[in-house]
């Protein structure tokens, strides 16, 4: 991931209102009296009630898209489970939220996993990855009896089925494959892949041996295959060439082996509209090409078609969220650009800096307003790689005015960091007119916590 999602046509005043922003924004987005709404409320009133800045979650987006996920890859075969990637945004309301829905939970770290513990997440539904897990957070996995565990290389193979004979247990696997496709902006390129600090590539015959090698091991028992061959991907045509690959290698498995993949995880990566010129794929067609491309290629081989799992992270929660920040100085340099300050920056945001990504942003107060002019909105830390949106199209900005960035609700605050000492902002979740926070803002004592002096 890093590249902007669709080229950008050079920046100019586009006139658009808040009205025009739908693609990009919440289900739950409107405008009345000048104001934005989520989840029914007004976000300047919000903004100032729970201050800037503030990150805002659209329970209603949350639910919906979990639900076409349910919905758009059941309704091809009935047993495909929904595995929300927690690394997208992680929370114990969200770990809720997912239970409610009947999904399954991705973890790929002992702390994601602390999480769902603690939010009683049921266990035997929690994929467990990381291409290079402790042993202490093996251990942990086996005690929480976590469902399955993606094992990325050999020496986690041995670790864990030591550890688990150890302890008396059989823990289901999952082996990750890189299929030799690496999924591009727009399009796929062969063999990139193979490249991958992650999982056994396919070609070099990496792939086979562990899974023969997770055959014979105590402790684990081999019950399919993943792969992730990237993040916000528009062309489905990638996912359908990885199936291809992958869905063959299942055939190579049973013609060496005898033994047939019982569960399949494609993994997520399906893009999302960040820009008003994205035109992302939709669940349903995702989930045609996905679960359908895996009946056709296991007819092809005679394959019996196994249980599947999709792991969406960015398309569940990214246009759920905004982020509200507050103006605080506008300096107009002539002829050359219009810096617009907020009191955010990178430390809620990493993605501008860091992949070069690209948002759209109203000033909230101004909603009905054309955005007239364009403004590269800049954060408050002490870098001038600090930068939230370069060249956006904005309303007329004052001081005072409450700036919303769009679909920041996917690593944005997963992403989050206490550079200069910035306190992480609070996360509120709307829905039908009430506002809950569900993680409140830090403190300067919360940024002391671990100091010993
Ligand atoms: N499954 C696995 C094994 C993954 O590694 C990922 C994302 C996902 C699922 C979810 O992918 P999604 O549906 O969100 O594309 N920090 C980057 C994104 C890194 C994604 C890493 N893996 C960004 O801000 O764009």
């Amino acid at each position: 991931m890093g590249k902007p999602t669709t080229p950008r046509p050079p920046a100019v005043p586009d006139m658009k209102t808040g009205a025009d922003l739908a693609a990009v924004l919440p289900i739950t987005a409107e405008v009345k009296d000048g104001h934005l709404f989520v989840g029914g409320l007004d976000m300047v009133e919000l903004a100032r009630t729970q201050g800037t800045a503030l990150y805002v979650m659209d329970e209603a987006t949350i639910r919906q898209q979990l639900r076409d996920y349910v919905k758009w890859t059941r309704f091809h075969w009935p047993d495909v489970d929904t595995v929300y990637a927690g690394k997208a945004f992680m929370s114990l309301a969200m770990c809720k939220i997912v239970a409610e829905e009947d999904c399954s939970l991705d973890v790929s770290s002992g702390g994601e996993l602390a999480f769902a513990l603690r939010a009683g997440f049921p266990m035997e539904r929690i994929y467990v990855h990381g291409n290079n897990k402790t042993p202490v957070e093996l251990i942990e996995c086996l005690e929480a009896g976590v469902g399955r565990i993606v094992v990325d290389s050999f020496e986690e193979m041995e670790r864990l089925s030591a550890l688990a004979v150890e302890r008396g247990l059989t823990q289901s696997i999952l082996l990750r494959v890189t299929p030799g496709v690496e999924a591009d902006t727009h399009d796929f390129i062969m063999t990139g892949a193979e490249d991958s600090k992650f999982g056994f590539g396919r070609n070099q015959g990496l792939a086979m041996q562990a899974v023969k090698r997770a055959i014979e091991l105590p402790g684990i028992e081999f019950e399919g295959l993943h792969m992730h061959i990237g993040s916000q991907i528009f062309a489905l045509h990638s996912f359908a060439k990885a199936i291809e690959v992958i869905v063959e290698f299942m055939r190579e498995i049973k013609d060496a082996t005898g033994v047939e993949v019982r569960l399949l995880d494609t993994g997520g990566g399906l893009g999302i509209a960040y820009g008003l010129p994205d035109e992302p794929s939709t669940i349903q067609d995702y989930g045609k090409v996905v679960v359908d491309g895996i009946k056709a290629e296991c007819e092809r081989w005679g394959l019996t078609v196994p249980r599947m799992a999709v792991e969406p992270g960015r398309s569940i929660v990214a246009n759920a969220g905004v982020t509200l920040y507050t103006v605080g100085s506008i300096k107009e340099i002539p002829n050359i650009r219009t810096y617009v300050a907020v009191d955010g920056g990178m430390s809620d945001n990493i993605r501008t800096s860091l992949y070069d990504a690209h948002y759209e942003a109203l000033i909230a107060n101004k909603a009905d307003q054309p955005r007239e002019m364009v403004a590269t909105v800049a954060g408050k830390h002490c870098e001038s790689g600090d930068i939230v949106v370069n060249d956006a199209p904005l309303q007329c900005p004052e001081v005072g005015d409450i700036l919303c960035v769009c679909a920041t609700g996917a690593y944005c605050q997963s992403m989050s960091s206490n550079y200069n000492k910035q306190v992480r902002p609070a996360v509120v979740m709307v829905n039908n007119g009430t506002a809950r926070v569900i993680v409140r803002r830090e403190t300067y004592d919360d940024l002391m916590k671990c100091e010993l002096g």
